[in-house]
């Protein structure tokens, strides 16, 4: 049986322990990818989504929280917004989560105007269903800087023009 789709919602502060744990089961994230999701959370509960720079989605079913994605405004750009995080519970992968996810990110750009999303992520082979989970959601992949993270690892960037 197909499992239903997740609700969407603005994360508030009860949700910031699943959201984190999330990300800390994520064996793709390093200890320094979560601090930063933990900044940018941070940010983001004491401004509120209408002040922070950088805005959180979440997904639950039943009451649990399965994923979250959150994106913000390129400084000194018009329209440019990055997609800085997305991840989805290491259990519920391959369900839909994270394309809900994404398409509602690109709503709520669209609704503020934006026009042009970027994704950006690693080239290692580790990387590739992330890669994959792009390329399937309409990305293009623009740009590629090798070496970027360290040598041997580029940069892959994505783009959606909205
Ligand atoms: C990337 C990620 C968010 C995708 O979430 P998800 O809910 O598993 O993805 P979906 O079920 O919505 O997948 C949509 C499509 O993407 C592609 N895809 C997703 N995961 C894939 C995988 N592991 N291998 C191959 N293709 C994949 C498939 O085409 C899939 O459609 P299908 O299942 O009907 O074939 C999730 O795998 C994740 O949390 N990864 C670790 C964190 C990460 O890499 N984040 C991005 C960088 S910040």
């Amino acid at each position: 049986m197909a499992a239903t789709d997740p609700e969407l919602f603005i994360p508030t502060s009860a949700d910031g322990s699943s959201i984190l744990e999330i990300a800390c089961n994520i064996e793709l994230f390093e200890p320094g990818d979560v601090e930063v999701i933990k900044e940018l959370w941070s940010e983001f509960l004491t401004k509120g989504d209408a002040k922070s720079w950088y805005h959180f989605i979440a997904a639950r079913r039943d009451g649990q929280v399965l994923g979250f994605a959150c994106y913000g405004q390129r400084p000194l750009t018009q329209g440019t917004y990055d997609l800085y995080w997305i991840a989805v519970d290491k259990n519920h992968h391959r369900q839909g989560i994270g394309e809900i996810l994404l398409g509602e990110a690109e709503r709520q750009v669209r609704e503020r105007s934006g026009r042009l999303l970027i994704a950006e992520t690693a080239g290692k082979s580790a990387f590739e269903p992330t890669r994959r989970f792009y390329l399937k959601t309409g990305y293009e992949l623009e740009a590629r800087i090798r070496d970027f993270y360290s040598p041997g690892d580029d940069l892959i960037v994505f783009t959606k023009r909205l």
